[in-house]
Parts: structure tokens; sequence; C-alpha cells
């Protein structure tokens, strides 16, 4: 494993080829829009800054890491000589079966496809495949650089060696690997989500507002981040997708998104990318206040 392609250059995207390409690996970033790889490349700097300012990275190193990255605005190319392509494009699973097909054309016989899918089946992307024992997910969490975990989900068909390959790659980047098999959710997001969901249907049902709700878990539950605060920062685009594959996929109505969420997605509100969430970060995520939407009653 020398070569890295990363599809999607998006919040995890970015992390992911920062990761591996600090750890020495080639990286091709892949992204449809030129702007998505800029600012990527803007944030890896940021990053990397940080690191630097806390001593945990050296100047040189911060200038390896950036040196080992190439971007790519066409797939076929970019996974070219990619021993393993990890597929962290938009949570949508039509787009995922459209991108595993095409790298199942594009990449080598034998490279490895992953997908960093938060809760699409492995094994319906697999499926698409015809090489269905290559792959695997491997679920990185966000910020990529700092969380020690990868997920690493068996589709009902990947081998024992590439399940292997991707465990030992993964202490190669130093993050523990957990191995699950391949169910809705898988487990991070099957317990997870539902937390949030019912977070937000604390507020819609106005039994606390968004600081009390997230004060209420961070000091009550020694969590760092209250639940609202953390589905802006997933994305609540990205947490309503979650939930439908899970209400979708075990057909159970505790799964079933609150309506708040739909709303809010459906007005464009996805947290801190969009700049508002649940609370508005127009002065950056650490000034964040609560959005002037929850400072009146909900009901
Ligand atoms: N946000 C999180 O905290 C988090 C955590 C773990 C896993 N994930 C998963 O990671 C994946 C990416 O999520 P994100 O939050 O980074 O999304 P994002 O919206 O920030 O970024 C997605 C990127 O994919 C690009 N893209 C779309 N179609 C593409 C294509 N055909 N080829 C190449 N690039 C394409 C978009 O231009 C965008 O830059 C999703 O599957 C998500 O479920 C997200």
């Amino acid at each position: 494993m020398k070569n890295i392609a990363v599809i999607g250059s998006g919040t995890m995207g970015n992390g992911i080829a920062h990761t591996f390409a600090q750890f020495g690996y080639q990286v091709n970033l892949i992204d449809i829009h030129q702007e998505a790889l800029n600012k990527a490349m803007d944030t890896i700097g940021k990053n990397l800054d940080r690191q630097v300012g806390k001593g945990t990275l050296t100047a040189a190193e911060k200038a390896g890491t950036l040196a080992n990255i190439t971007t790519f605005t066409e797939m076929q190319t970019g996974v070219a000589n990619a021993d393993l392509i990890v597929e962290a494009a938009t949570e949508n699973l039509e787009l995922k079966l459209k991108i595993f097909k095409d790298l199942d054309f594009f990449a080598k016989p034998e490279a490895i496809l992953a997908s960093n899918t938060s809760s699409i089946s492995i094994t319906h992307i697999a499926s698409v495949t015809g090489r269905s024992d290559k792959v695997i997910g491997m679920h990185f969490m966000n910020p990529v650089p700092v969380m020690k975990l990868v997920e690493v989900i068996r589709g009902y068909a990947s081998s024992d060696e590439t399940t292997g390959t991707v465990m030992e790659l993964s202490r190669k980047l130093a993050k523990v690997p957990v191995e699950v098999n391949d169910y809705p959710g898988f487990v991070a997001n099957r317990i997870l989500m539902p937390m949030i969901n019912e977070a937000i249907y604390t507020l819609y049902e106005n039994v606390a507002g968004v600081a009390e709700i997230d004060t209420v878990m961070k000091l009550g539950m020694a969590h760092p981040m209250g639940p609202l605060q953390l589905a802006d920062f997933i994305g609540l685009d990205v947490c309503l997708a979650i939930l439908e594959v899970l209400h979708t996929g075990f057909g159970n109505p505790k799964y079933a998104p609150c309506p708040l969420l739909v709303n809010m997605v459906m007005a464009g509100k996805k947290g801190i990318k969009s700049g508002e969430g649940f609370y508005n970060y127009a002065n950056g995520p650490k000034e964040a206040v609560v959005a002037a939407k929850f400072s009146q009653p909900m009901l």
C-alpha cells in the first residue's frame, strides 16, 4: 500500500487525505468541483499549521504532507495507480453506486475499494462491482487527523484478506480499528443518531432550549460536546440521510427523523457548513450562539 486515492474533498475527504499524506502515503484527492479541492487544500494547510503550533508536527513534516497530496477533478486519472481508494463523497446511495461502478472499471483489479459512508450498506455498494471481496467500509470520524477510531465494516462478501489489510493500514495511521458487521448504521451511527434525533425531538417538543439540552448532556453525561452542536458539526443533511437509512433499513418507526430536522435541512440550515443550524456560526465555531429561530419557544 503506497498510493491512495480519496474521492470527495469535503469535511471528511480533506481529513482522510491529510492523515494518509502525513503518514507518508502518496494521495490523489479527487472532487468534481475545483472549488471544493481548493477549499480542502486550504483547510489541510490550516490544520497542519495548528499541529505545528502545538508542536506535534515540524514545519518540514507539514511541507512533506502537503507535497504528498495531488488534486484531480477527473476520477479516471486520479485512481489509475491507487492501491486503495477511499470514497468520501456525499451520503447518497445512487451517487455511491455510480461511483463504485466507475471505480471498478477504472481502478487496478487488485485495488481495494473502501467507503467512508456513515450508514449505507457496504454489501449493496459492493454488489455493483465485480470485486465484492475487495469492497469494505473504512469509517473515519470527524475531525479525521484527531479522532482515533476507524470503524471497519465487513460487507457480506468482504474477504478476510481485505479486512486484515484495512485493519493493519488503519494501525499504520496511528488509529484504532474496530471490526463490525454490515447492518444499517453499523455501530457508531446506530447508537449516536437516535440520541441526536431524540435531542432534536426534545427541542421540538419544547422540553428545553438548545443551550439547555446541550448543557445537560455535556455536564451531566461528560460528553465533550452537546448532541445539537455535534449534529451541526456532522452536518444536519448527513444526520437526516443516516436516520433515513436506519428508518428504511430496520422498518422501525423509532428511527423516523424528527420533523424539525427535516424542515431545517429543507430550509438549507445544515449546521456549521452552511453557517447555521441549531447555532449560528457567523463569527466562527468558537463564537457560536444559539440561532435566532430558537430564542423563542418552539410550540
Ligand atoms: N461529516 C461527518 O462528520 C462524517 C463522519 C463520518 C463519515 N461521513 C461520511 O463521509 C462521506 C462524506 O461526508 P462529508 O461530510 O465529507 O460530505 P461533504 O458534503 O462535506 O463533502 C462531499 C464532497 O463530495 C464531493 N462529491 C460529490 N459527488 C462526487 C463525485 N461523483 N466524485 C467526487 N466527489 C464528489 C462534493 O463535491 C463534496 O466536496 C459521507 O458518506 C458521510 O456520510 C461523514
